[in-house]
Order: C-alpha cells, then sequence, then structure tokens
C-alpha cells in the first residue's frame, strides 16, 4: 500500500461575477500571502474573460489560475464555448469540469464530464472533477451511492494523482449556507477515497477530495480536518480576498 499525504488545495470559483473592477481582490489576495508559509495551493478560477488579467495580476505569487469548465474539442463550432487548450492559452493550470451548475443548467452528464476531464488533462490541465447528491438524494439515503455514480462515470481513462482532484460538493450546500456535519463529510469522502482506490489502484491514496459547498472562514477548519479532506473548493467566500484568506488560514 502506497502512503502518500495529498498537498491540500483551496480553490476559489467566482462563478459568473468578476470585470476588470475586481482585479483588486486577486491583488489584495496576493499581497496577504505574500512571505506567509502555506500548507496547501491556492487556485483561484476567474471567468475565462479575466483568466489572463488575474494572472498577471498574481505574478510573482505562488497563486494559480483556473477555468470553471471546458470544451471536449479542442477547437470548432462551438459558439460560446472555451476549450482546455484555451484556458492553458490564457495562464490557466486547471479547470473545474462537471460543476452542478453545468449539470443542472446545461444538462451535463458523467459521460460529457468525463469527455471534459480528458481534454483537460490532454491540455495539461488539472481537471477539477465536482460530484455530489441533491436533498432529495441525500434524504432517501442514497448519497454514496451517487458519489459512486458520478464518479466512476466521470473520471477519465489516464487520470493520477497528478492531473485530478476530485471535488465532493453536495448540491444542497451549494450557496445555501447550509453543510454536511463533519462526520456526514467525512464519511462521504472517506468512501470516495476507497473508490479511488478500487478505480486508480495505488494512485488513488494521492488524488486530493475537496468539499465544497457553503465553506466559510467559520467552518473552515473544522470541516478541513475531517477525514479524507484535502482542501476546499468556495464559491461566495472567494469573492473577497478577506474572506478567501479566512478559509486558507486552515492551513497556515
Ligand atoms: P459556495 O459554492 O461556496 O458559494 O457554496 C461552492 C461551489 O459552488 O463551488
Amino acid at each position: 500500500m502506497v502512503k502518500s499525504v495529498p498537498r491540500p488545495l483551496v480553490a476559489g470559483n467566482w462563478k459568473m461575477n468578476g470585470t476588470t473592477a475586481m482585479l483588486k481582490e486577486p491583488r489584495l489576495l496576493a499581497g496577504m500571502l505574500r512571505g506567509v508559509k502555506l500548507k496547501c495551493e491556492v487556485l483561484v478560477c476567474p471567468p475565462a474573460t479575466l483568466a489572463r488579467r488575474v494572472k498577471a495580476v498574481m505574478k510573482g505569487s505562488r497563486i494559480k489560475v483556473g477555468g470553471q469548465d471546458c470544451h471536449w474539442n479542442v477547437s470548432g463550432a462551438h459558439t460560446g464555448d472555451v476549450s482546455a487548450e484555451m484556458l492553458k492559452d490564457a495562464g490557466c493550470t486547471a479547470v473545474i469540469v462537471g460543476h452542478s451548475e453545468r449539470r443542472t443548467n446545461h444538462a451535463e452528464t458523467d459521460d460529457m464530464v468525463a469527455k471534459k476531464a480528458k481534454a483537460a488533462h490532454a491540455a495539461g490541465l488539472i481537471a477539477i472533477i465536482c460530484i455530489g447528491e441533491t436533498l432529495d438524494q441525500r434524504k432517501s439515503g442514497k448519497a454514496l451511492e451517487v458519489a459512486s455514480t458520478q464518479l466512476k462515470g466521470s473520471l477519465p481513462e489516464g487520470a493520477t494523482a497528478a492531473n485530478t482532484v476530485i471535488a465532493y460538493e453536495p448540491v444542497w450546500a451549494i450557496g445555501t449556507g447550509l453543510t454536511p456535519t463533519v462526520a456526514e463529510v467525512a464519511e462521504v469522502h472517506t468512501h470516495i477515497r476507497n473508490d479511488l482506490a478500487k478505480l486508480m489502484g495505488d494512485a488513488g491514496a494521492g488524488v486530493r477530495i475537496l468539499y465544497g459547498g457553503s465553506v466559510k472562514p467559520s467552518n473552515a477548519s473544522e470541516l478541513m480536518a475531517a477525514a479524507n479532506v484535502n482542501g476546499a473548493l468556495v464559491g461566495g467566500a472567494s469573492l473577497k480576498a478577506p474572506d478567501f484568506i479566512g478559509i486558507i488560514k486552515a492551513y497556515m
């Protein structure tokens, strides 16, 4: 059995928020983290329109920039879409795929998510693959089953601990202020860890599993301390540098 402790990752997902006026936030973030010893990596995922600008603002900091979605094709007639290559070209090192808002608003299936993750890998990006149950599914005792099905269906061939991150995001916890208990988070994350071992062998131990859904400065430390939690995917609280720092503090 290979023992490896993955380096945690705290990723901010700005969603459809941010114009150039928001560039002061990454500038502030970079300033606040200057000279601070961090036990985690930090990633900011602004809208694609801002990726290059955010990257420039962060120059000299260790903060990386990511995308929020990508098409599975390299290029072509896909009006409004962005490819993984384009994100890479704009300075991104990672891309979120299969976020529940994409699965719901754009009818994305596990199969489509797996294709997007594969495209991310081909472009040299880390794929942050999101999975998680709805409230109805949790209430009917299906949270673990949903995690297993989505993970198996969304994980592409060629996934490694270096190119893949899993984000467990219960849909009912996203943007609602509600969170599962620490024990519930630990239960799902440990289940995902075991599934990763089945799907990837020893490499599964090194895949980071992020928790996402209403993470804020006041609950970050206890959520990040749960078994098999290797960081956070943060929505609302990543829009303001002091709030995001409050979460990153769980790893200072
Ligand atoms: P939230 O969003 O932190 O605002 O709940 C998390 C996410 O959607 O990634």
